[in-house]
């Protein structure tokens, strides 16, 4: 199966045919913020299914941070739903700990050293010393940062530091991940180093991640499925499946690949012009 628009046909008969099992939808959320003359977001219809790597490409101010932010709980919409229809998990700030969000920056405490930064959602939750410890060190070697757990920020590079903001999302055992654009302050090498990794992290801990970017190779290389924005005001332009196509290392360098990459490309250009 080839990369392909998604048509409410396609998705319905995903569902039907139980290839997919939705966790989140988002029905009709628009977002006007406070003081603001024009809405932010407008009629957002996007369902996340179980176990995706979803992706939202969109340029710049189009809402993809807001959306984020409202997957959580952070902000809440003006008007519309955002509903988990599969798992008794609610969307709510007293069960923190199925859903984790990975910002942009790392935003490490600098005096605490790896090993404390990455146990502070533990604390927060007042999780025992004995069974943290464990999780601590399992997430550790996870994200590959065994041998640095005493160093402190200022010792880290960007690469690095990112892994401890990763482990500090994954201590408390979530379900979903959100991360907004978490490896655009890296270099070509350590972001793809880190994709590598989300994926292996991703298969290992059975997640599912949301994941902003407003870099196409990198959704395409990662994504299950995408979302492309439009903005002004922020609406989903259009919505890719990639389910069927094998991403191993060597798909980085396929004919297939760049072929994807282009029509991302070419539905997020006529997306910006919509
Ligand atoms: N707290 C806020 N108050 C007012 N306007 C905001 C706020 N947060 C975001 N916006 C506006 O909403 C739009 C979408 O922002 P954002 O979600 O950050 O987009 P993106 O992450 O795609 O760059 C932008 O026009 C931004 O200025
Ligand atoms: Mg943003």
């Amino acid at each position: 199966m080839s990369l392909r628009v998604l048509t409410d046909t396609d998705r319905q008969s995903k569902l039907e045919k139980g290839q997919s099992r939705i966790l989140a939808q988002l029905d009709g959320i628009c977002k006007k913020f406070a003081g603001a003359q024009h809405n932010a977001l407008e009629d957002i219809k996007i369902e996340v299914f179980q176990k995706d790597f979803l992706s939202i490409v969109g340029p710049s101010g189009c809402g993809k941070t807001s959306l984020l932010k409202m997957m959580c709980g952070l902000i809440k919409p003006t008007a519309g739903t955002i509903s988990w229809p599969t798992s008794n998990f609610q969307n709510s700030p007293e069960n923190p700990a199925n859903l984790s969000y990975v910002f942009q920056e790392p935003n490490l405490l600098p005096w605490m050293n790896v090993y404390e930064n990455i146990k502070l959602p533990l604390k927060i939750v007042k999780e025992d010393t004995y069974s943290a410890d464990e999780k601590i060190y399992e997430i550790i070697h996870l994200v590959g940062l065994q041998g640095f757990e005493g160093y402190y920020p200022r010792q880290l590079s960007g690469g690095m530091s990112m892994r401890v903001s990763i482990a500090r999302a994954l201590v408390t055992q979530p379900k979903v991940l959100l991360m907004d654009e978490p490896f655009s302050a890296l270099d070509e090498t350590r972001r793809f180093e880190l994709s590598q990794e989300i994926l292996k992290i991703k298969k290992e801990k059975n997640l599912t991640v949301v994941y902003v970017t407003h870099s196409i190779y990198e959704s395409v290389y990662l994504s299950d499925r995408i979302y492309v924005m439009q903005p002004n005001p922020g609406k989903v332009f259009e919505e890719f499946d990639f389910s069927g196509i094998e991403k191993n290392e060597d798909y980085r360098f396929a004919p297939e690949f760049f072929e994807q990459a282009k029509i991302v490309s070419d539905s997020l250009q006529r997306a910006q012009h919509a």
